[in-house]
């Protein structure tokens, strides 16, 4: 059982709860229509359902070791949206507790959420025939547990992580680029404008601009990999072995409502991290002032911003500290993805993830209309 407390305080009680054997719910998503293993009838209705069809285009002759690592990413993640989105349907379709909707609103957002579950079913079905193309290992689905316990929060969730996916795409297609694995590099775009498209909605539902910044917060894999652990309660597969991105312990961030909402002004947040199992090295700050540990901001495609850590308090390997969250200089409206670090000094994104005991923390700064 992982336990990561990343999305405010309604997680700590998801965790709470998981961490009792007997009280552990975790969600599979009902498998009505064939995902992730459809028969071609059943494939064409998810299509039909997603207003389009899978990419018949002739898969790379050959796509390099760490490109397939980035796309079991993107499988892993893709499984865990659709499930997420399986969750919501069934609950607004129910009308449970903090979910129930006037007749009118209900069916609209049914109508829009089950073409998003049926979309994220094609982008798990495109990863995961890649992977199954070039015989690597294709990420089942988990089962999962969730924090959100009513339509605001659970949307407010979805346009956050899917913040945090629009970020590793980038990391994705950057690497495939680099790889010199031109062409699922033209999917990943295509997918990048359609998980925006999915969050200007997201974000209009909230009373936001759909628009959070002119260009989008960069993030890495191991952050996303990171952060989907807070929702995996169990998979049928060694994540460890079958997926070679390391994972950090989690940054929690106890100001602005678990960094849910944070105020558009420069101030000092707070954080914890309990480092148990975070990389090699990081007994050397234990018991310590901070002396070399920053908390380095990603916000937009700025390069790292890194504030060294004030405030520092241990309790055994639990770290509890302050920094600044530089806020005007830089102008960090929507998500700011932050990390633990031992160097305040990156001239790259690549190098964060080297360098990083604890992470991610999600803070988001909104722009109400
Ligand atoms: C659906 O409802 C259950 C039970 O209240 C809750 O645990 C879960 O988080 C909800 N799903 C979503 C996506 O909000
Ligand atoms: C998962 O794989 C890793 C690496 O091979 C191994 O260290 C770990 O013990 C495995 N975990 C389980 C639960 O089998
Ligand atoms: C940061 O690193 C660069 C080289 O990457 C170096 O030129 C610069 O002096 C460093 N700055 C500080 C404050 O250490």
């Amino acid at each position: 059982m992982y336990c990561r407390n990343i999305f405010a305080a309604t997680a700590a009680l998801a965790c709470l709860a998981s961490a009792a054997p007997s009280a552990k719910r975790a969600y599979s998503a009902p498998s009505t229509d064939g995902f992730p293993n459809p028969s071609a009838q059943q494939l064409a209705a998810i299509e039909a359902l997603a207003d389009g069809q899978l990419s018949n285009q002739t898969p790379p002759p050959t796509l390099a070791a760490s490109s397939l690592t980035a796309i079991q990413l993107i499988a892993f993640n893709e499984n865990f949206e659709v499930a997420y989105f399986s969750s919501l349907i069934d609950n607004i379709t129910a009308d449970a507790p903090g979910y129930n909707l006037n007749p009118g609103s209900k069916s609209e957002l049914l109508a829009v959420l089950n073409t998003v579950k049926a979309q994220e079913e094609l982008h798990a079905l495109n990863a995961k025939g890649v992977l199954t193309h070039f015989n690597a290992f294709a990420p089942p689905p988990c089962t999962y547990t969730f924090p959100t316990t009513d339509i605001k929060s659970a949307i407010t969730l979805a346009s956050t992580f899917t913040d945090l996916v629009l970020g590793t795409l980038q990391d994705a297609s950057q690497l495939l680029a680099s790889n010199g694995d031109a062409d699922p590099v033209r999917t990943i775009a295509s997918v990048i404008g359609q998980e925006g498209e999915q969050n200007g909605w997201y974000r209009s539902l909230l009373g936001f601009k759909p628009s959070a910044k002119p260009f989008l917060t960069t993030s890495t894999a191991p952050f996303a990999f990171s952060a989907l652990q807070a929702f995996v309660v169990e998979c049928p597969f060694n994540q460890t072995q079958e997926i070679d991105i390391p994972v950090f312990p989690p940054l929690n961030v106890l100001s602005g409502d678990g960094g849910a909402s944070v105020s558009p002004q420069d101030q000092t947040l707070e954080f914890s991290a309990d480092l148990t199992d975070a990389p090699e090295g990081w007994h050397q700050y234990m018991d310590g002032n901070g002396d070399g540990l920053y908390v380095t901001y990603l916000t937009g495609l700025n390069l790292p911003i890194s504030e060294p850590v004030q405030s520092v308090h241990w309790s055994g390997s639990t770290v509890t500290f302050k920094a600044l969250f530089p806020f005007t200089e830089n102008v960090m409206d929507g998500l700011s993805i932050a990390a633990l670090t031992t160097s305040g000094n990156f001239s790259n994104f690549d190098d964060v993830p080297e360098a990083t005991l604890a992470a991610p923390a999600l803070i988001q700064v909104n722009d109400m209309l």
